[in-house]
């Protein structure tokens, strides 16, 4: 099933929020549905925004009409940044649009139609490109799960946050298709359920056994289920291997930390951002506070009760064991490792 596809001059995004309930499209015709799609996830997950923020760039020079008062630039511009300003933290979102507007500055015969149609190449570029470079990096996570293995993911990091082959969903994914005899376990993740409705219903869909559990029960889980290793997706890595992913990231790091147990961050690196040097740079996202107040549209707390939600929390690099990209496996200190992937290829 495809998450995100361009057919007829629109761009169709399959609806998250309805889901495992619902299968249904949202067919969005102007750059501003986009948006509004990142914006109430309907599309989420860091790779997957990027590509979905790449095609609305390319719709909005579809919705562009010949305007004295506004040439197309600045309306792209407009597009950008409106674009850029649904979700703060995931990083892809940014590489995305910056890769458009390259594309963009790059178009040497500036026609309408030829300038839609470089847009779309461009984006149906990042799309293919994270497909590919998914399915490297999981097969660099899959070497290092054993034969048999509890694991704990976080969230859902599947085809459904990229747009493609998945992050750390994407390693269980091929480490179940290499024999590997593996259990998952699934926590919701509060407050919007992308562990409980997305990852369960992608898991289930592609027939790899797994656990759901509720947030409360990660200690227990270590404790008495035995995990062998953790991995998790990223909205934002920075230069010294900080990164900012789903908020519980960081108390499950700090859990696999007191139990001795590897930590692994699964990302392509589109999500890194050697712009920042360290994790409290990133900036969080602060969301509505219906969405802790409710659960599936429905009250259950006080009404109007003071909330807090931030929708990713900041892990620090001492407690990630490596970082996988599409270059490799990425060790301490990461700092070096990861500057170092940008300058030669297969780091492992
Ligand atoms: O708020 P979301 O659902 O967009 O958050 C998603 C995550 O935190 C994922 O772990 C992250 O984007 C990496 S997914 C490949």
């Amino acid at each position: 099933m495809e998450v995100v596809y361009w057919e007829g001059q629109r761009l169709f995004l399959l609806d998250q929020t309805k889901l495992p309930h619902q299968t249904t499209y949202v067919a969005c015709s102007r750059y501003q549905e986009v948006a509004e799609a990142i914006y109430s996830l309907k599309v989420r997950g860091a790779p997957a925004i990027g590509v979905a923020a790449a095609y609305g760039y390319a719709l909005a020079a579809f919705n562009y009409r010949a305007d004295p008062g506004l040439p197309l630039e600045q309306f792209l511009d407009q597009a950008e940044r409106e674009l850029l300003a649904t979700r703060p933290t995931a990083v892809n979102l940014r590489w995305a649009l910056e890769r458009m507007r390259d594309a963009y500055l790059n178009i040497q015969e500036k026609s309408l139609d030829n300038i839609r149609s470089v847009l779309l190449e461009a984006a149906l570029a990042i799309h293919n490109r994270e497909r590919k470079l998914e399915e490297k990096m999981a097969d660099f996570g899959a070497s290092l799960v054993p034969p048999e293995a509890n694991i704990l993911t976080y969230c859902n990091t599947g085809a459904l946050a990229t747009a493609g082959w998945g992050t750390a969903l994407g390693v269980i994914r091929a480490a179940h298709n290499q024999g590997k005899s593996i259990k998952t376990f699934v926590p919701e993740t509060r407050p919007v359920l992308q562990g409980a409705r997305l990852t369960a219903w992608e898991l289930h869909d592609a027939g790899i056994p797994f656990t759901l559990i509720t947030d409360n029960m990660l200690g227990y889980v270590f404790l008495h289920e035995g995990i062998d290793l953790v991995l998790v997706g990223a909205d934002r890595i920075v230069a010294n291997g900080d990164f900012a992913n789903k908020i519980g990231t960081y108390g499950l790091a700090v859990l696999a930390n007191y139990h001795n147990c590897p930590f692994y961050v699964v990302a392509p690196s589109s999500t890194i951002d050697l712009d920042l040097e360290e994790g409290k740079e990133i900036p969080i996202e602060m969301r509505d506070p219906r969405e802790v107040r409710e659960l599936g549209g429905q009250l259950v707390s006080v009404k109007n009760c003071a909330v807090l939600n931030p929708a990713f929390d900041v892990t620090p690099h001492h407690l990630v064991t490596a970082v996988i990209t599409e270059k490799g496996v990425l060790k301490p200190p990461l700092e070096k490792s990861i500057r170092r992937s940008f300058d030669e290829e297969g780091v492992q």
